[in-house]
């Protein structure tokens, strides 16, 4: 079984969850494939002023968004898991319709058609029903809907201290053991 996690990040806001996530996964020696949209690669730049190489260093595998033909594209190729973080509107609906014209849509739909874990870090405030409702028929096709709600009960300090957390629940949801965040007791 290749032991991968596929990581999708869209342009939302939240690079700095992606980030951490990569960093963690790389610590636990967890092979990350990464895919990047072109507004990921943009809020990248402008709320970290990551570059797209230094992004695509994070991951142990690339595929630019219009690589259709990569592995991942495929239910043969075995994966772990994906999550898709930031996990914007745009990228959500295309998910929740199927609507697979580039890679993270369709590496997501492949993850939902095979029964595998797909997470995703939707971000976006307030919201109308439509956003809602594609929520709702993501979850119905098997996705997990998982904003990166902070939590106030472990009493945050810093913004990686919010950010650990929510990337903590996230690595719990496939069972990955971690201990970014202090766990309730
Ligand atoms: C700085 C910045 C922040 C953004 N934040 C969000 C967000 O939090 N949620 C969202 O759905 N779209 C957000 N957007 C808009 C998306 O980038 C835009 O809808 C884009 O088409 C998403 O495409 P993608 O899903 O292919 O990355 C943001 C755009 C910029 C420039």
């Amino acid at each position: 079984m290749n032991n991968a996690i596929i990581v999708g990040i869209s342009g939302a806001s939240g690079i700095v969850y992606a980030v951490k996530l990569l960093e963690t996964l790389r610590s636990l020696n967890i092979k990350t494939i990464l895919v990047v949209s072109k507004m990921g690669f943009f809020t990248a730049r402008e709320e970290l002023g990551l570059g797209e190489q230094e992004l695509i260093a994070m991951a142990d595998e690339f595929y630019p968004n219009n690589a259709l033909h990569a592995g991942i594209s495929s239910g043969s190729f075995l994966s772990r898991g994906m999550i898709v973080v930031p996990c914007s509107v745009k990228t959500l609906s295309g998910i929740a319709h199927s609507y697979n014209d580039n890679l993270i849509t369709r590496a997501a739909d492949v993850m939902l058609k095979e029964r595998r874990k797909l997470v995703l870090m939707f971000r976006e405030t307030p919201l109308h029903l439509g956003h809602i409702d594609l929520m709702q028929k993501a979850t119905m096709n098997g996705a997990i809907i998982m904003p990166p709600v902070p939590a106030f009960y472990n009493k945050p300090q810093t913004i990686e201290d919010i950010v650990n957390h929510s990337v903590a629940r996230c690595l719990d949801l496939f069972g990955i053991e971690n201990n970014i965040s202090a766990r309730w007791q």
